[in-house]
């Protein structure tokens, strides 16, 4: 790889031995993918150090030496456990305390420990064009599509890319692999994030790690954008999708392609969104549950506005546990609008840095020793994300629907999985 004369004096160690290992790695992934060169990257949004993983939490330890610090904007992926709300969400102690030794070693690093999936609603807006690094398949999809930043999907990657502010040129940083691949011409009204989320799921399965091309998609939020991203990089590994005039990088369905023929073209009807919700959905109308969990990726404060007036004046049922998880950008908002008070009186929480998948409940980590998490906490699990209901599943090992928010509050008020037509 050609290397300029400062990543030269990284790769010499000038800088010190972590930027030079940090240098050396990336220079492996940049051969293992014929990269010409390295480019400089505006950001990274790094892998945290997650508690619950043996071992993660002292690799970026392993970094943080007092002497290095990171060279661009940084903010971590989620953690294991929310710091300040711990207790409320029944999490262990021993979780908390290797938590805050992460926090320790991106403070030395310089890395915001801001734990969460959706940097992006926490000002982290890379500019149109601009090379990142970042972990976490939902906000990976959202800066490539939505923001037109460019990045692979990266692992412990970022945090080397963030530590030399280089990343070789391969992968979704150039541009011709950010070339729309398959059609979908979308011929039913989508009419809330649940059916983005039904959307993304079946076109991730048929795309895998292509570029899906959505045409008749009509003014999503924000917030459908977002989720429509994360299913598309649960069921298959889609990095990027195009919806045109509405995404960064594709004005026309021929700009989406540049002149390319698309691979496959599929129509996108109500039955394949159903197909989507009945894969996601282990249990019948009216049977017990016993968790409810929104906000996956991280909700923002306008859908936390929406689930507290839904709540408002009621009380879920005791035996279902509410999780709300946000970030700590929309929290504050959220505790000075009244939505927290609204949340916590119906019997809910309001949680940040974390998610089911994440924490204690999870049944497939490796954990440290020292930490020990209860099974089986979850029997039922309802959601408004495909994500979080693919994950619960496998991850937590427990049943699972996929509903809009209307039928995950329903099914949180009455304690049985309640579809709602809306
Ligand atoms: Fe975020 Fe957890 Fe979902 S990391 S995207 S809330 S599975």
């Amino acid at each position: 790889m050609q290397l300029t004369d400062e990543e030269k004096r990284m790769l010499g160690g000038q800088k010190g031995k972590t930027v030079q290992y940090a240098m050396e790695c990336l220079l492996q992934l940049g051969e293992a993918f014929d990269a010409e060169k390295m480019v400089e990257i505006s950001y990274a949004h790094v892998h945290s150090g997650m508690a619950l993983y043996k071992g993660d939490v002292e690799r970026v330890e392993s970094l943080a030496d007092g002497q290095t610090k990171v060279r661009v904007p940084s903010s971590t992926q989620i953690g294991s456990v929310d710091i300040e709300n711990w207790k409320a969400m029944g999490a262990p102690e021993a979780l908390v305390r290797h938590q805050k030794r992460a926090i320790e070693a991106h403070k030395k690093l310089e890395i915001t420990s801001t734990f969460t999936c959706a940097p992006y609603l926490m000002g982290y807006l890379p500019p149109k064009g601009s090379h990142i690094s970042s972990v976490e398949t939902s906000a990976i999809i959202f800066f490539n599509s939505v923001l037109g930043a460019k990045t692979n999907r990266d692992g412990f990657f970022s945090l080397f890319a963030a530590i030399t502010g280089r990343y070789p040129l391969c992968g979704y940083h150039i541009d011709e692999n950010r070339v729309g691949t398959h059609l979908f011409n979308v011929e039913t009204d989508l009419k809330h994030t649940g059916d983005y989320f039904a959307l993304g799921f079946h076109a991730g399965k048929l795309v895998q790690d292509g570029v899906p091309v959505f045409n008749g998609i009509k003014n999503p939020s924000f917030e459908q954008l977002k989720s429509l991203g994360a299913a598309l990089a649960t069921s298959g590994s889609a990095a990027l999708y195009h919806i045109p005039g509405i995404t960064a990088e594709a004005r026309t369905v021929d700009d989406a392609f540049r002149s390319t023929v698309p691979k496959d073209e599929f129509y996108v009807g109500s039955e394949e969104i159903d197909l989507s919700y009945k894969f996601l959905t282990d249990v019948k109308q009216g049977d017990e549950i016993d968790f409810v969990h929104l906000g996956c990726p991280h909700y923002s404060i306008e859908e936390i506005r929406d689930v507290a007036e839904m709540l408002k004046g009621k009380k879920i049922d005791p035996n279902v546990t509410l999780w709300v998880c946000t970030t700590r950008a929309a929290k504050p908002m959220a505790d000075r609008m009244g939505y927290t008070g609204i949340i916590e009186k119906a019997g809910g929480l309001v949680l940040c840095d974390t998610c089911p998948i994440s924490t204690y409940l999870c049944q497939t980590s490796a954990l440290p020793e020292g930490i020990t998490i209860p099974k089986d906490a979850v029997q039922t699990m309802v959601s408004d994300s495909a994500k979080q209901t693919k994950y619960g599943r496998e991850m937590i090992g427990c049943k699972v629907a996929l509903g809009s928010v209307k039928s995950c509050i329903e099914s949180a008020l009455t304690g049985e999985w309640r579809v709602k037509n809306d």
